[in-house]
């Protein structure tokens, strides 16, 4: 396909005009390409997959499949609105998979970010293929991939689930018609592609998931703490006219216990760690100042709310020299 990397020379796109060409070029592409084929999308429910969809969607209707799968490290109440937004009001091709024993149980005692990723990468593939194959004759996968995915994996920083690394037995063709964009053209472009606002900006979502928010081996009850202390963040900061202001904003709950009081007697347990992040492209990042305030609020709350944790730190450090996530 035409368009593989990012031209040197190619405008950031910042207007309608150009948001217009790069779809209508786009589109054209896709239904050049995939012709009457059949395609698979992983509808993460994140900004890239939707733009995707919703771009294969104007391109190939109804020959687009979209398979969700909850790999259980999704946020709360994520799978629920992805089934509602694509599958009730889109009328989409949508299958649900709830994979979360599968992925938890191989991810087991895995403890190395790089293998934790992989793994969950290895398994998404895997879930795919047996998906394509009860479908029969898929040939296209579509893919979320955008450009600093590309650009991370061949400097080494990380591997990106989504950028390569296909088993040799699969016989999917790739299709990734953002894959050129970094992450302020995708918004723009999925906004031109009438989605919603609410979808093109919300924040964005490692493939990874709540994996990479749970630092070292990830365990049932640890991941509950990411949860629930993510969903109370998210909560608060729709509460307090934060949310679409600060561009990322997560928690995350190391494999490390200190130790406390609660209801007058010795704890001894996890801490939550906030972060809130500003950036345009993802690939630099400043600490957003979250008013004192309210950060008494959500270690109140968090304290109070979230099982098997004692105390709440907030990450200062700015990308780099940290990455956005923790692994
Ligand atoms: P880092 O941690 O590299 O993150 O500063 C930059 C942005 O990318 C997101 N991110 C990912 N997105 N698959 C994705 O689709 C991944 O494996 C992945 N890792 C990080 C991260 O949330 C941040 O917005």
């Amino acid at each position: 396909m035409r368009n593989d990397r990012r031209p040197d020379d190619m405008t950031r796109i910042t207007t309608s005009e150009l948001a217009d060409t790069f779809i209508e070029e786009q589109i054209n592409m896709l239904r050049e390409e995939i012709g009457d084929k059949k395609v698979l999308l992983a509808l993460s429910g994140g900004v890239d997959s939707s733009v995707v969809a919703a771009m294969l969607i104007k391109a190939v209707g109804q020959q687009l499949f979209c398979v969700h799968v909850n790999h259980g490290l999704l946020r709360k109440g994520e799978s629920e609105q992805v089934i509602e937004v694509f599958k009730n009001q889109m009328k989409a091709n949508l299958i649900y998979i709830d994979a979360t024993d599968r992925f938890l149980d191989k991810l087991a005692g895995v403890t190395d970010p790089e293998d934790k990723r992989k793994i969950i990468g290895g398994e998404f593939i895997e879930v795919f293929a047996e998906e394509a194959r009860k479908l029969e004759g898929i040939e296209y996968l579509a893919q979320g991939t955008i450009w600093p995915d590309i650009l991370e994996s061949e400097k080494g920083i990380k591997a990106h689930h989504n950028a390569g690394g296909l088993p040799e037995d699969m016989d999917f063709k790739l299709v990734e018609p953002v894959k050129i964009l970094f992450k302020d053209e995708v918004r723009f472009v999925g906004e031109r592609l009438g989605l919603p606002a609410n979808m093109v900006y919300r924040q964005p979502f490692p493939g990874p998931g709540l994996g990479v928010r749970c630092p070292g081996a990830i365990t049932r009850d640890r991941l509950e703490a990411v949860r629930e202390s993510d969903a109370i963040l998210r909560e608060e900061f729709t509460r307090n006219g934060l949310e679409g202001k600060v561009w990322q904003y997560f928690t995350v709950v190391p494999d490390f216990r200190s130790t406390g009081i609660k209801d007058g007697e010795r704890s001894f347990e996890w801490c939550v760690i906030i972060r809130a992040v500003n950036t345009k492209d993802a690939m630099t990042a400043e600490v957003e100042n979250i008013p004192f305030e309210l950060m008494q609020h959500l270690v109140k709350r968090i304290t109070d709310e979230v099982k098997g944790v004692n105390r709440v730190l907030y990450d200062f450090t700015p990308k780099p020299s940290a990455t956005i996530e923790y692994e």
